[in-house]
């Protein structure tokens, strides 16, 4: 430690006052750069990890997982589900992530090989969630989505009780009005982001960081297929040769590799990057776990038939069923049609010319006006433009719903879901309602009897139709044709 102060010889000057004063700037410039100075010299050290990181030195039984979600809501929801299932695998609690912006965070290409690396997605995540905080945007994923189908199989706890726990900073205090408490909880909570997201490598006993990503790695587990086989999927020669890289793609077992036994098993937090998953070329493109290959009456089997449907939260189920019986009243028809966003811009005549086709089919058989749920990105001021238009203007024929934000029923239900954390009655950070339109609007339409027409390709018409499947709003509320 002493190292840059025993070395040091004066050479010249051998008056008092310059001698104090060249030692003391030493000294300031070592305290400057003391944690640097020390990082460097020991580089591994456990000491000056624990005196850099208080938390590491807290000795604890339970064992967390963290996770980057990213991208859109219905990616971070498939991404919270495999971190459920990787939770209950590794027996981990889980470490509940708000919901994000729409695309503040985004992962690449993993059939590209394009991606963040896990650390930098960490990162971002991380400074996106603190940004929530301090903007009083924050809504946990538990508020929208209901857990309580697998509360029984996996352990949660809330991202800001965690890191109220493990950072030892109250999210609330970086609202402040006092700035040195601000500054310094912003400080912590940034050395505390920085260690969580992998920057100062695994640290033994407290945190493990996974640094492989779907580029090379396929998570499996209980496979037949030998640990550390090569996946089917590989990048062709000509992205290598074009991209100049060289990744191979291997399968292995999540229990066998980061459970108990493994390295990673011991430490308290284990943390992902992105643990987005689709299908693409035949194989999965980083988690590969089959319920048909799980030996049968396993606990993971029961978990897997949870979380491939997990519904809104009561007070969003309430708020659509609400609107269906006070506003519309009747049968209905619903759609929902994705106009302006990226790769559906260019889709408008097939979407409409399926939704005309279903119109046709049930003016047959109901009486009139048909009522038609419209939910849509098109401004209703576009609507003259497209047949939307010419169903708005038949008012005898055709009645039409839309919700929005404005609705009093929509803000209730925000104002519900939003309401205060336990924890955070006393922040000085602004409150602003989440936005929960669009969960309301899909369970309207999981109600809507007379049928459903959505946007081919649209994440959300999947989940519309997984909501219908599994009948969502199949009680008193369902008004039969
Ligand atoms: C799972 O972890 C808890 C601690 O959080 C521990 O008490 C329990 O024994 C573990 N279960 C198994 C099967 O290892
Ligand atoms: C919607 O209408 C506005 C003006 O009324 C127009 O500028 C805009 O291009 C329209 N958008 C679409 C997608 O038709
Ligand atoms: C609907 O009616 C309005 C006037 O009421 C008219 O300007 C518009 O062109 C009509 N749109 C269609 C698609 O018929």
């Amino acid at each position: 430690m002493n190292n840059g102060a025993r070395t040091w010889k004066p050479k010249k000057h051998s008056n008092p006052i310059f001698m104090s004063l060249s030692f003391l700037i030493v000294f300031f410039i070592f305290f400057v750069f003391y944690q640097e100075i020390s990082t460097f010299i020991l580089p591994h050290s456990t000491i000056s990890i624990s005196s850099q990181f208080p938390q590491c030195a807290v000795k604890s039984v339970e064992k967390f997982l963290w996770y980057a979600p990213h991208s859109g809501f219905s990616n971070q929801l498939s991404e919270f589900k495999n971190a459920i299932l990787m939770a209950a695998i590794l027996n981990r609690t889980l470490i509940v992530p708000p919901v994000l912006d729409h695309h503040a965070v985004a992962l690449g290409s993993c059939p590209k090989f394009r991606v963040l690396d896990p650390n930098e997605i960490r990162l971002k995540v991380w400074d996106h969630v603190i940004d929530l905080v301090s903007e009083g945007r924050y809504v946990s994923m538990a508020r929208i989505i209901d857990l309580s189908s697998v509360a029984s199989l996996v352990q949660t706890i809330d991202f800001r009780r965690f890191v109220s726990q493990w950072c030892g900073v109250d999210l609330n205090s970086i609202c402040s009005t006092d700035s040195s408490i601000q500054r310094s909880s912003l400080n912590n909570l940034r050395k505390c982001g920085s260690l969580l997201s992998g920057f100062q490598g695994n640290v033994d006993k407290c945190l493990h960081a996974v640094n492989v990503d779907c580029r090379t790695k396929v998570w499996t587990y209980q496979e037949n297929a030998l640990d550390g086989a090569l996946d089917s999927f590989q990048p062709d020669e000509q992205l290598k040769m074009k991209k100049k890289f060289s990744y191979v793609r291997y399968r292995q077992d999540v229990y066998k590799n980061l459970g108990p036994g493994s390295e990673a098993h011991l430490s308290t937090v284990l943390a992902f990057g992105s643990l987005f998953s689709s299908q693409y070329k035949g194989s999965q493109l980083y988690i590969d776990i089959d319920i048909k290959k799980l030996p049968r009456n396993h606990e993971m089997q029961s978990l897997f038939g949870k979380i491939e449907f997990m519904p809104f939260v009561p007070d969003i189920i309430e708020a659509g069923k609400e609107f269906v019986q006070k506003n519309i009243g009747a049968p209905f028809l619903c759609t929902q049609l994705r106009l302006l966003d990226g790769q559906f811009k260019s889709h408008w005549k097939p979407t409409f010319s399926v939704l005309k086709q279903k119109v046709e089919v049930v003016k047959k058989g109901s009486s009139h006006p048909i009522h038609i749920f419209v939910m849509t990105d098109l401004p209703r001021s576009n609507w003259s433009s497209c047949y939307l238009g010419e169903l708005a203007n038949k008012t005898s024929s055709f009645k039409l719903h839309v919700l929005s934000d404005g609705e009093e029923l929509v803000k209730r239900t925000a104002a519900k879901v939003g309401a205060a954390y336990d924890g955070s009655k006393d922040s000085h950070c602004p409150h602003q309602l989440p936005n929960v339109l669009l969960f309301v609007e899909e369970t309207v339409c999981s109600c809507a009897s007379l049928g459903f027409v959505g946007t081919a390709g649209s994440t959300i018409a999947e989940n519309i139709e997984l909501m219908r499947k599994n009948n969502v709003c199949v009680d008193n509320y369902e008004i039969g044709v």
